[in-house]
């Protein structure tokens, strides 16, 4: 099985052989930004060269930065700890295409790691594409279709709506459409009563985004109107923590690598077993996802770097 330090890696050397500049993740305290206090995904470091006001130092970059979701558009608070999958920090693996690539190789490169790289199954992997919205007068995503015609039956190309599949920064910033992965993590039995397609962006804890292929090619501006960008962009943001899900076929985040050593030591501290009530379930995987912030936020970490836990002794790549 692969570890979590394995799939990081695996990321970073497939787009390294596809060109892409592999960069560190950036501080996640935004300055500079009045838009945003924090870094909130991938691309958000990455802002003013989506804009036009930078110039990026490689047209094609590739890297995992840490993300906190704790406040603004994109808030997951409540949700962790509750559920398996949200995190208050947690890290998103991105490739990005400055007025390079983008909807065709974006979606095969995509297709290619998930099943060739990482081998996972594609009967259980599902797409979405933005169905378009009259009121903004977008249209809907036929390129990405039919770029996914070429891979994935149509019965698993899903149509999806603004707040699903039109990827927004923050209420002002780059945006455009967005094609999203998603896997069902769910046992045959499961899933022989219900489809998967049905339960895709319904909450179910199984059934969930992996990667997110977003193609920038607007700016939405502080009066709320869309203007479009001096040229057309990839940005995409893969959940490290639940592709480790997929690959370690676990079926919660907590259950990887990843969380699972902390996960144990809380056990060991507080003489609870994981797993026996759902209320301390909960906390310890409240207490798990903190702590992993803590030291994410904390640590000047590059890809590669280990550190001493001091919860559990041992060595972690964050
Ligand atoms: N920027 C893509 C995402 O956060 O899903």
């Amino acid at each position: 099985m692969m570890t979590s330090s394995e799939i990081r890696q695996a990321f970073l050397d497939f787009f390294k052989s596809k060109d892409h500049k592999i960069v560190p993740s950036a501080p996640i305290v935004v300055k500079n930004d009045p838009t945003l206090m924090f870094i909130n995904s991938g691309m958000a470091p990455f802002k003013d060269f989506f804009l036009g006001n930078q110039v990026p130092p490689a047209k094609r970059i590739a890297d995992t930065q840490k993300c906190l979701r704790v406040s603004g558009k994109h808030n997951d608070l409540e949700e962790v700890g509750v559920d398996t999958y949200h995190h208050t920090m947690f890290e998103m693996l991105g490739n990005w295409s400055f007025g390079d690539y983008f909807k065709k190789d974006a979606i095969a490169w995509s297709w290619e790691l998930l099943t060739e790289v990482y081998k996972l199954d594609k009967s259980k992997l599902y797409v979405t594409v933005f169905e378009g919205d009259a009121k903004e007068d977008l249209a809907f995503d036929q390129e990405s279709y039919d770029h996914w015609k070429q891979y994935v039956s149509e019965d698993r190309i899903l149509r999806g709506n603004k707040k699903d599949n039109f990827w927004e920064m923050g209420e002002s910033g780059p945006c455009g459409p967005c094609s999203e992965i998603h896997i069902d993590l769910r046992d045959a039995a499961d899933i022989a009563k219900t489809g998967g397609a049905e339960l895709v962006n319904t909450g179910h804890p199984q059934v969930i985004e992996i990667w997110n292929n977003v193609f920038m090619e607007f700016n939405r501006k502080a009066d709320g109107s869309l203007e479009k960008l001096p040229a057309q962009h990839v940005d995409t943001g893969m959940g490290f923590e639940r592709l480790c899900v997929a690959i370690q076929g676990k079926k919660s985040n907590y259950d990887t690598d990843v969380f699972s050593p902390t996960i144990t030591r809380l056990e060991q501290r507080s003489g609870i077993k994981y797993g026996t009530s759902e209320k301390t379930d909960i906390a310890m995987r409240v207490i798990a996802d903190h702590i992993r912030g803590y030291f994410l936020h904390n640590c000047r970490w590059s890809t590669t770097i280990q550190f001493r836990c001091r919860l559990c002794d041992s060595s972690h790549t964050p």
